[in-house]
């Protein structure tokens, strides 16, 4: 189990961090590679090389972000070196150092953890290699890399709390939560975990969190995890879960477990992909906080804007909606990913 304490500290402090940011150091001229005039990106004819390292394939989000970043890349005429890290630091540390080893002009990668990065980002400022994050943040020296580009993921955990109430509208008894996080030490677990639980603070105290679990953001994970919160706490009634395919996960074990998912179970999700906007359909899934993950094309507006020269946000914010049942038939034609 995750010790919440020490989540919800860190997800402060990076939130505090970032939220001074943009004020004090919105210009990506403070990265030495976007300052140098005559790299190959600023218009020699040279294609730009873009370094990228992902985090994995854990979940149907990830496979659009990937799909998005390779589609935008090849659109804007940028050579991409992709790297998957199967969800490992190490290997998102060597892939960073193979990018600097090869000279690319410019390292993006999307952090699986937020910890632990500042020597790397060290060696690529000494290399002159401006670096944006994309996706996830980390919690080093902000100064390291450019920007971010990527979404809220404490306000995500807001509106997931706030679509929870709305669901539990009108319930009477005990509410008796459960929590399925994503990786630990992630941002997006550490801040929606934070959001959520900020709202949940000021709603009727009688609902409750009785237990809360890493389900590494996978739809086996929630499934597993989700088993065994049935087997210690069958008085669950709501779940919160920090993304789709862990509830898709999870659904299989509470009707495995002989309970109607959205209905003896209300649950509450983040991302809005396409599978989860079915069990939405289905009544299974009650709502979803929209968490985007078509940042590509923004990505490589970023990079040319940086290798440019010109100034941008330090933190480049996604936009998204919420979404609850009576909402998903229609609005499944029209999603993209
Ligand atoms: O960082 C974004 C999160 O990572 C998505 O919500 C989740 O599905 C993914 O694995």
């Amino acid at each position: 189990m995750i010790a919440r304490r020490d989540l919800f500290r860190t997800s402060a402090g990076v939130l505090a961090a970032g939220a001074l940011v943009p004020a004090l150091d919105a210009c990506s001229k403070s990265s030495p590679k976007a300052s140098s005039p005559g790299s190959s990106g600023s218009g020699g004819g040279k294609a730009i090389k873009l370094g990228f390292s992902q985090v994995g394939s854990e979940s149907g989000w990830r496979t659009a972000n990937t799909t998005s970043v390779k589609d935008a890349a090849a659109k804007a005429g940028i050579t991409l070196n992709f790297s998957d890290a199967q969800q490992k630091q190490e290997n998102q540390i060597a892939a960073i150092r193979n990018f600097i080893a090869q000279k690319v002009d410019v390292i993006s990668f999307s952090p699986v953890v937020t910890s632990g990065w500042d020597a790397v980002l060290n060696e690529a400022k000494s290399a002159k290699i401006p670096v944006i994050l994309t996706d996830r943040q980390v919690d080093g020296d902000p100064s390291l890399y450019v920007c971010l580009v990527g979404s809220d993921f404490e306000a995500e955990g807001e509106r997931a709390a706030h679509l929870m109430e709305k669901v539990l509208t009108g319930m009477t008894g005990p509410i008796n939560m459960a929590q399925l996080e994503g990786t630990s030490g992630s941002a997006p677990a550490t801040q929606r975990a934070a959001g959520f639980k900020k709202v949940m603070a000021a709603s009727d105290p009688s609902w409750k969190i009785v237990i809360s679990q890493d389900g590494n953001f996978t739809r086996d994970g929630g499934k597993q995890v989700m088993a065994a919160f049935l087997q210690s706490h069958p008085e669950i009634n709501a779940l919160f879960a920090h993304n789709d395919d862990m509830a898709i996960g999870a659904i299989q074990s509470i009707v495995a477990a002989g309970k109607k998912p959205g209905t003896d179970i209300k649950i509450v999700s983040i991302d809005g992909v396409h599978d989860g906007f079915v069990a939405m359909s289905q009544g299974q899934i009650n709502a979803i906080a929209e968490c985007n993950p078509l940042l590509g094309p923004q990505l490589m507006d970023t990079v040319k804007a940086v290798l440019a020269g010109q100034t941008v946000e330090k933190w480049i914010k996604t936009k998204e909606s919420d979404f609850t049942a009576d909402q998903a038939a229609a609005a499944l034609p029209q999603r993209q990913y």
